[in-house]
């Protein structure tokens, strides 16, 4: 196996893995401790197919299933299908804006993972942004704002904010919640600003512009160039991130330009139950 430490520092490569075949105990944690240490990990050369990903991804905690179900694979619902190829049943064209996955339920998805099956020749990239480094070196005035302030997240805040809009019974099943902006990872103890700004709806008690502003000003904190990572997809990466340390966001792609991600993802083991 070797590592190679990407831009900024908190996303790890490795290579020489197959993840399609069963990995010994001391390899898979060692792989785990990398992960949650780097918090983005891109596996190259891989060649998966919905079994073999979920395989690995159930090695780590109870798999995750959309409530979504048009964009599920037909052969496994813990496997979402991202493809705008003309035979997806919805087809994902757009891009979209930093968001952390499922931050609008009790319990968001620990982990996600996309495969590359067949990756964009131009745009349609995946960028993260390190929300650790971003606490880390967040300005105590905005950290006073934040200290023990949560704030409300909503599968859908505003409208259109889904490329694919939720039908009314799967919006009936996702009330919004409230989490903390402060989160310490259920591993490490370290802390992270939690960011969506995708799905915030509002900030503490704040009055809605105001709410606004301190939202614009934590990301565009979060969001600078120092802390972002910038994935550009070769078919065969998995990339493997982590929702308490990580937002993420896609560029835009001409709907014209084959491209087809499969997404996994896994919950924290029970034992860790408490998110937050
Ligand atoms: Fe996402």
């Amino acid at each position: 196996m070797d590592t190679k430490l990407l831009a900024n520092d908190f996303t790890l490569e490795i290579r020489g893995l197959d993840l399609s075949k069963p990995l010994d105990d001391g390899l898979f944690e060692k792989i785990r401790a990398l992960w949650m240490e780097h918090r983005v990990v891109v596996f190259k050369d891989q060649t998966l197919d919905d079994d073999t990903l979920v395989g690995f991804a159930e090695r780590f905690g109870p798999l995750f299933v959309h409530a979504q179900s048009s964009l599920l694979s037909a052969k496994r619902k813990e496997v979402m299908e991202l493809s705008n190829l003309p035979d997806a049943e919805r087809r994902t064209v757009h891009d979209l804006d930093w968001h952390t996955d499922q931050s609008y339920t009790p319990k968001p998805v620990f982990a996600t993972m996309l495969y590359g099956v067949v990756a964009p020749r131009e745009g349609g990239e995946t960028h993260f942004t390190d929300l650790a480094g971003a606490y880390a070196s967040m300005p105590d005035a905005l950290k006073l704002r934040i200290e023990g302030v949560t704030a409300v997240y909503s599968a859908e805040p505003r409208p259109k904010v889904r490329e694919t809009p939720l039908t009314e019974e799967e919006r009936a099943q996702i009330p919004d919640c409230t989490h903390p902006i402060i989160r310490t990872h259920p591993y490490l103890g370290r802390k992270a600003v939690y960011l969506s700004p995708l799905h915030m709806a509002s900030i503490g008690d704040l009055p809605e512009e105001e709410s606004a502003s301190l939202m614009a000003a934590l990301t565009a904190h979060a969001t600078q160039p120092a802390h972002v990572y910038r994935h550009v997809w070769t078919e065969g990466d998995l990339v493997m991130w982590d929702n308490t340390s990580v937002m993420h966001r896609r560029t835009p792609f001409p709907p014209d330009m084959p491209r087809h991600l499969k997404r996994a993802g896994f919950y924290l083991p029970d034992e860790l139950a408490v998110p937050f």
